[in-house]
């Protein structure tokens, strides 16, 4: 299914209708509406402006669309702020309030905001819970973009301080947890703990972890408190969150996920590797300027599905160039089709672009739509219009997204932990996940992203690119599991209080594996240093344990002065290091064939993907490349040679074992 961002409030009345007529003729069957628009729905406290929404809803609905209403707490109207400036989010890093003129202009920890949140929620909810045409609701817009999980404010403080009391019980307690004693930071009293923000120079990372889980709690009970309140009224209606990437959202995605029906994501795959590549030479970002990264939206398809349990859309599509990344180019022609059927391949049942038409006025004059602001057609409109019709030939609905035999655990206090301790400037947790995951796409494996909680049963293999708090519980549940497990670079380094383990690290991980870290290096990542695996030479670089074990038998790959780099026996594999990719692609396709995983070798920038019966490959070059297919594969979309931004798609079997 299609569906699309629309504004009512942005537009003359009279294109109302005309609009909705003209997205259902485009084949769409969502409309996303509602989520700023406060000011119009109450301009004055208790004076409710209902008529247009009413007018809008019912001219969407009677052209036959399904809406889905996102509540408009992202933006609370300038009244608002007057008479309750304090539920505005004070800065983490300066310490001070940031203003009203944008959005996102509230603090998750201010009760008066909550409580407005939740009154306009009822509001709404109790009015349109019952249409029929309104199926779905969304919390909310982005949670914590524009960085705004963390607020300094007084309200925060107190907020802390409390969660603090409940963590720890005494403040005793609390001070050994962190280890207060050093330069004299211990408290007397739960009234005098203070917010890790403004003091000279860097603050005790426990502090700043247990600042961060607070933060993470509050943006968690926020929602869950708003989907208490939509449930209530709205019986019977999915709900849903737009996330955004993990490592902006800063918050455990999994517990913002756990209560939503179904996760979303909003995919600007050009904004997002603009700013992601910003350090790559200009010869890598000429290739992926006008695509993105071949990895790039479907590293965030893989996760966000995780979030709620499997169900997924992508709630916000780039449809042309975007307005707030450096530099914005155009798609090349054939991308918006390409990144579409990408996200229904990864799992998504629908995808809604973003926006309909490009508006004139305000902030975001520059980012493309569906339509012009003069309401001609952009250049995006074709490609959604043979996305709809391959849509109805090839059934994607029928098709579920099985469950891989490679997992990945990703988790927020290993971004956490690798944030505030960098210890190294090389050192990117979001990179190095990405360049494990990345390494498995190259080889045409499917992924699924869970949590440090999940169950590992079915999996074959589960990865753990970084995993530095791990306890007795997660090595038990591992120790059921059938799975090989691969840990990389800092696993079970830390204690849950950010301290280095007693046994030194990786901690819990030794009664799986005898190795010991010594000690820790972190270099240029343009100063790499040798890395020997199996005869070949490949490099280390940004971060090198010292790594002891007790079984030289279980050294599987070392450092230039033979020491070990990487160990690991039948059951366990643990990557002291940051490696180049070559060695990560060499590695895990080495890594699968033992535990009989089905890996071949791509052509560059072609990725396979599994949905159902159904093989997708999409061709990120422009040039044209042969898709791996068997021979007498049979094509629903495409054929063998996939052109250049193209893509094939034919029912399993799907990909010759063995390279052609
Ligand atoms: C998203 C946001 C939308 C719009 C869009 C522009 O992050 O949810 O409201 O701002 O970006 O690309």
């Amino acid at each position: 299914m299609l569906g699309v961002c629309y504004y009512p409030e942005h537009w003359s009345e009279d294109l109302w209708a005309s609009d909705a007529a003209d997205m259902k003729a485009l084949g769409l069957t969502y409309v996303r509406i509602g989520e700023f628009s406060w000011s119009r729905i109450e301009p004055a406290r208790g004076e409710y402006n209902f008529d247009w929404l009413d007018r809008a809803i019912n001219i969407l609905a009677e052209a036959g669309l399904k809406i889905v209403f996102g509540t408009p707490t992202a933006t609370p109207p300038k009244w608002l702020v007057d008479e309750h400036p304090d539920i505005l989010p004070v800065d983490p890093h300066k310490g001070e309030p940031r203003g009203f003129g944008s959005r996102r202009h509230y603090d998750f920890s201010s009760q008066t905001y909550i409580a407005e949140a939740l009154r306009i929620t009822d509001i709404l909810t109790k009015r349109y819970g019952a249409h029929g045409s309104i199926v779905g609701w969304q919390t909310d817009n982005e949670f914590c973009c524009h960085d705004t999980a963390r607020s300094g404010s007084a309200s925060a403080k107190k907020g802390f301080q409390q969660w603090c009391k409940e963590r720890y019980g005494t403040i005793d307690a609390l001070n050994k947890a962190w280890g207060n004693v050093f330069w004299s930071m211990e408290y007397a009293s739960f009234d005098a703990v203070e917010l890790p923000i403004g003091a000279v120079t860097e603050t005790n990372p426990a502090h700043r972890l247990a600042y961060n889980r607070y933060s993470s709690d509050r943006v968690i009970e926020f929602q869950s408190r708003m989907i208490a309140v939509i449930r209530e009224n709205a019986p019977g209606k999915w709900i849903t969150h737009n996330f955004i990437p993990k490592e902006d959202l800063s918050v455990d995605p999994f517990g913002l996920g756990a209560e939503l029906d179904i996760a979303s994501y909003d995919n600007y795959p050009l904004g997002r590797t603009d700013m992601a590549f910003r350090d790559a030479p200009a010869d890598v970002m000429k290739r992926y300027m006008r695509t993105g990264h071949p990895d790039f939206s479907s590293f965030y398809h893989d996760t966000t599905r995780s979030f709620a349990g499997g169900g997924y859309w992508v709630m916000e599509q780039q449809p042309g160039p975007v307005n707030w990344a450096p530099h914005n180019p155009r798609p090349a022609p054939g991308m918006v089709r390409l990144w579409s059927w990408e996200a229904f391949a990864h799992g998504a049942s629908c995808v809604s672009y973003f926006r309909w038409r490009q508006v004139p006025i305000a902030q975001e004059q520059m980012h493309a739509g569906l339509r012009r602001p003069d309401n001609s057609k952009a250049d995006a409109w074709a490609e959604v219009e043979k996305v709809k019709s391959e849509l109805a030939t090839l059934g994607i609905d029928q098709q579920s997204k099985h469950k891989s035999d490679v997992a990945i655990i990703t988790d927020v206090h290993a971004l956490w932990v690798t944030e505030i301790q960098q210890q190294g400037a090389g050192y990117d947790f979001t990179k190095l996940e990405f360049a494990y995951y990345s390494a498995l796409r190259q080889l045409g494996i499917d992924v699924d992203f869970i949590s440090q909680g999940a169950d590992f049963d079915d999996y074959k293999l589960v990865i753990a690119p970084c995993l530095p708090i791990i306890n007795d519980e997660f090595i038990a549940r591992c120790d059921k599991s059938n799975a090989h497990f691969i840990f990389g670079p800092r696993s079970g380094s830390k204690t849950d209080e950010f301290s280095i383990p007693a046994t030194l690290a990786p901690g819990s991980l030794q009664s799986r594996l005898p190795v010991k870290i010594l000690s820790v290096e972190t270099l240029r990542s343009d100063c790499p240093v040798p890395l020997n695996w199996k005869g070949e030479a490949f490099q280390a670089h940004s971060w090198c344990e010292e790594t002891e074990t007790s079984e030289d038998k279980n050294v599987i790959a070392t450092y230039g002065d033979g020491k070990a780099a990487i160990v690991g026996d039948g059951r366990t594999t643990y990557i002291g290091t940051i490696t180049d990719g070559a060695f990560l692609k060499e590695f895990f396709k080495d890594k699968c064939e033992s535990l009989s995983i089905n890996s071949i070798d791509l052509p560059e920038d072609m990725r396979l993907c599994q949905r159902g019966d159904l093989t997708f490959a999409f061709n990120y070059s422009s040039d044209a490349q042969l898709a791996p297919a068997v021979q007498d594969a049979d094509f629903l979309i495409g054929r063998r040679m996939v052109g250049g931004h193209d893509l094939s798609v034919w029912r399993r079997p799907n990909i010759r074992l063995n390279n052609p």
